[in-house]
């Protein structure tokens, strides 16, 4: 018998994701859903997931053991957030007005507002802001099922303000569930102050700011934004270099706003995943699909911007790149919490079928942080980091266009959400 202390019993579906890692082609249909699956765990370890009947033969609950009833539920690993720029001060709601009046992300950004005026607002705020203000967003991406979120700085754009941000970062990871992979992006944009001097500022991020932020263990990944506006592909390249000699990951913002070679740059340097892509060429796809990085796909951003175009996402599929799905969540571009607001989005503009989108929103979004040995599915061997959903199969949470559905979330085996309400951190 195996023994366990805790167990979420008959599904209506248990989806597992269990098998290839990271799902590609047609394979990302294959959620491996059990009907009336159980799974159960034992100290903060999957230790069964199955169907019902193997549950009864196989598992032995411990004295005190907790047991969730999830008849008419849909069970899903937690969701894991790849990309997202959580510790930021000030929101840009003026800004959505004057979009919505004509304005563009780029003419407002041209006249000092956008990511600059999101940089003036967190560099007036103090790490205990930062911390209060990350809080109060983790636990609602934690109601939305979400139990890993990756977090980006870059709205410091100096050594001490990046650092403020990454500390705020560090110690949110000490005191709430959700597990936190923080990645340094002093190269979002050039900082006001600097853009006269950008040669130099690029030098400070490479040869300053990433080995400092390094040697703190202040970051697991650095990023850089490659867009007319903000980086070029070649002063990326610098920069990506240093931190990968200070053995951190790479990501790449990439050919969000029209195609500039982001693509190509996060391929050639073998990155872990390049995001956005809404303006990948073929050979932008053919040169990920060769270097196996993940493409974290935004849906969010480009809906909020009103962006007419939108990422490839068939195309990627086809050509067998892995595809994970992200909120993107900033106060700019797409200012949600919530996992389940994109499903939907990624579904209808995208043209992901629901399967697709949820393996994009957990197994692969795991394989893109290199995390995919320990979360991202249910399976024995694996954390225990599990929503319950109230809707009768996992199409619904695409199908539903983000209802408030997720009752019960469990990280690492034990309850921080119930009934839709944090109870533990
Ligand atoms: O991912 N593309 C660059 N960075 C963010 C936007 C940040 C902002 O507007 O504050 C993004 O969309
Ligand atoms: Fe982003």
């Amino acid at each position: 018998m195996i023994e366990a202390d805790l167990a979420v019993v008959d599904a209506a579906e248990l989806v597992t994701l269990g098998g290839p890692v990271p799902r590609v082609g047609r394979a990302m249909r294959d959620l491996r859903a059990i009907p009336g699956g159980s799974v159960a765990a034992r100290d903060g370890v999957i230790v069964f997931a199955g169907t019902g009947a193997d549950y009864r033969r196989e598992v032995r609950l411990r004295p005190g053991a907790v047991v969730i009833d999830a008849r008419d539920r849909t069970v899903l690993p937690g969701f894991v957030d790849p990309h997202t720029h959580l510790p930021f001060a000030g929101w840009r709601d003026t800004e959505f007005v004057s979009r919505l009046e004509g304005a563009t992300y780029e003419s407002i950004a041209a006249a000092g507002g956008g990511i600059q005026s999101t940089v003036n607002a967190t560099r007036k705020a103090t790490l205990e802001d930062l911390v209060a203000l990350g809080r109060g967003r983790l636990d609602r991406m934690l109601r939305h099922g979400t139990t890993t979120v990756e977090a980006k700085s870059g709205y410091g754009l100096s050594l001490d303000e990046e650092l403020k941000q990454l500390e705020a970062l560090r110690r949110l990871a000490d005191q709430h569930p959700i597990t936190i992979v923080p990645t340094f992006l002093g190269a979002h944009v050039v900082p006001a102050e600097r853009r006269a001097e950008r040669a130099a500022y690029v030098r400070e991020v490479a040869l300053e700011m990433v080995p400092e932020v390094a040697r703190r263990g202040l970051a697991r990944y650095c990023d850089v934004f490659v867009e007319q506006g903000a980086f070029t592909p070649e002063e990326g390249e610098t920069i990506l270099r240093a931190a990968a000699a200070a053995g951190l990951g790479l990501r790449v913002h990439a050919d969000q706003r029209r195609a500039g070679g982001g693509a190509a740059l996060a391929a050639r340097l073998r990155a872990d995943s390049a995001d956005h892509l809404d303006h990948v060429d073929e050979a932008g796809i053919a040169a990920l699909r060769r270097s196996g990085t993940t493409a974290i796909l935004l849906p969010g951003a480009s809906f909020f911007l009103r962006d007419p175009r939108d990422a490839p996402a068939r195309r990627l599929i086809e050509a067998d790149v892995p595809v994970a799905l992200a909120t993107d969540f900033n106060p700019g571009t797409c200012p949600t919490e919530a996992m389940t607001v994109i499903l939907p989005i990624a579904c209808l503009r995208l043209g992901l079928l629901p399967s697709e989108a949820v393996a994009a929103a957990t197994l692969n979004a795991a394989h893109s942080l290199g995390l995919a040995g320990r979360i991202g599915s249910l399976e024995p061997g694996k954390q225990a980091d599990i929503q319950v959903l109230d809707l009768p199969s996992h199409v619904h949470l695409a199908y539903r266009l983000g209802p408030d559905a997720c009752r019960t979330v469990i990280k690492r085996g034990r309850i921080v959400v119930d009934d839709g309400r944090i109870v533990a951190r």
